[in-house]
């Protein structure tokens, strides 16, 4: 397969039981979706590698800290100010949009980042007299602050308005000096952590790209000025391996510094990690320097010293470099690189989702050739669940090579299939994914093999 087509992935994603339409039985909800049980595995693998890689191995810490803060955090952090994105309304259809993805839609020679909201107004207002199949008469463009309210408590006032968190990097800032008392950790050092965040999108789309729920994993990694550059690079080389170590094409993915004039509020220097999207290159990632705007801005609001005392005893503000992933959208990617459509003889073909070892929903999957070799089989699958944390399925209906079919479609790297010889001979058919080749082995082998792939993937 050459071209991949978006909905023809999605189609497969919503069938196959790794994603469903949110409250589906009701007419759903506007591009908000659940993860069915497959997504969750491959999430839960991802975190588990992300923990390893950017806490564990780096020597950071976790925490986990709330979704909902005091609002005073979002003063502090800017967000409150400045996280909007520009609305304008078409007056005939009654419908609103941002204004960059009108000119990222029609016009995509255009540099939108270099242009200020009167001038996508003025681009918008002459040039587009149609757009989502209805004629135009546009209003005026408007700053829409994309942060979730809510009210803490029964009485809903100013006093009681809260947020739901746009990113979780703020529940790092301001427990930095919380973690750094109480783990005595010495610069550089890095605060992780894996969360919900929240985002009132005005158009959310392209199915789990850009939605309003989300979760990330983002590290925030605190160090001295003058070493900020050298840990930019660093990370920045980590996040793209680590895409490339869960699977993902390298040809797929691109490294894009942003322009001056595209930098967030609080940041010195951003560089996506970019991934082709069957609808072009998309932010995966971001990896951003925030220098010491958010520690400051923290002391400004609440008056409370975040300072760090040097090896010379001075105190200092350290900097921070943070690598800020966002899950779905991994998830995502992983998902179309991995999907393909393979010919077969006989004017046949297959769904095959590529998927590694380390991140493959089931990484086995036990088929007794017929039901009579039910309770051999279920012996193994037992035996595999109570030593090993292998993915693994148990699954007797249907024909074998139906079954084979069902599995390569969501990914299982291994099918096993138990028949007479297995009884006999205790040897068992293990079939490669990708191959489709199969061999045989011990029974007493099974485990080793399994996990003899695992390595050498
Ligand atoms: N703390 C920095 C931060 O939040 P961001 O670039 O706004 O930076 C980081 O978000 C990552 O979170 C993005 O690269 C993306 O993967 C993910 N993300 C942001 N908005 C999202 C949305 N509406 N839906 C899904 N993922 C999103």
């Amino acid at each position: 397969m050459t071209e991949k087509n978006i909905q023809e992935i999605i189609n497969h994603l919503k069938t196959s039981g790794f994603v469903y339409q949110n409250s589906e039985i009701y007419g759903g909800i506007t591009n908000t979706w659940d993860y069915g049980p497959y997504a969750i595995n491959m999430l839960n693998a991802i975190k588990k590698y992300w923990i390893s890689e950017f806490v564990r191995k780096e020597k950071n810490y976790l925490i986990d800290s709330k979704i909902i803060m005091n609002s005073n955090v979002w003063k502090a952090s800017g967000h409150l100010d400045n996280f909007s994105d520009y609305l304008i309304e078409n007056k005939i259809n009654n419908k609103r949009y941002r204004a960059d993805h009108i000119i990222k839609d029609l016009f995509p020679q255009i540099n939108i980042e270099k242009l200020n909201y009167s001038e996508l107004e003025k681009l918008i207002k002459e040039k587009v007299n149609e757009y989502d199949g209805s004629k135009c008469n546009w209003g005026e463009i408007r700053p829409f602050n994309l942060m979730f309210k809510t009210w803490m408590g029964a009485i809903e006032n100013d006093s009681s308005k809260t947020y739901l968190r746009p990113e979780t990097a703020q529940g790092i800032f301001v427990n930095f000096k919380n973690v750094q008392r109480t783990t005595r950790a010495k610069l550089p050092f890095g605060i992780g952590q894996i969360g919900k965040s929240f985002r009132n999108e005005i158009t959310p789309r392209d199915f789990i790209f850009r939605t309003r729920e989300f979760e990330q994993m983002e590290l925030e990694f605190f160090c001295l000025e003058n070493d900020a550059n050298k840990y930019y690079k660093y990370w920045i080389e980590k996040c793209k391996n680590f895409v490339q170590f869960l699977g993902i094409n390298e040809k797929n993915i691109r490294i894009r510094p942003h322009e001056k004039e595209e930098l967030s509020h609080y940041s010195k220097g951003t560089s996506d990690i970019e991934y082709l999207f069957p609808f072009g290159w998309g932010e995966l990632l971001g990896i951003a320097n925030r220098g010491d705007y958010d520690l400051k801005q923290h002391m400004k609001y609440s008056n409370e010293s975040l300072e760090y005392l040097d090896d010379e005893g001075k105190k200092i503000i350290p900097y921070v470099i943070e690598p800020s992933i966002g899950l779905d959208r991994l998830l995502f990617a992983l998902l179309i690189d991995s999907y393909d459509v393979e010919s077969l003889p006989n004017n046949d073909s297959r769904i095959v989702m590529h998927l590694d070892y380390k991140i493959a929903p089931i990484q086995v999957v036990i088929l007794p050739l017929m039901k009579k070799l039910s309770e051999k089989a279920k012996e193994i699958y037992d035996s595999i669940l109570k030593n090993t944390e292998i993915r693994v399925l148990y699954d007797e209906t249907g024909s074998i090579g139906k079954r084979y079919r069902r599995y390569d479609a969501i990914g299982a790297n291994f099918a096993i299939t138990i028949d007479f010889d297995t009884i006999e001979k205790n040897i068992v058919t293990v079939r490669n994914r990708d191959n489709m080749l199969q061999k045989t082995i011990k029974v007493d082998e099974i485990i080793n093999y399994l996990n003899d792939a695992y390595k050498t993937k």
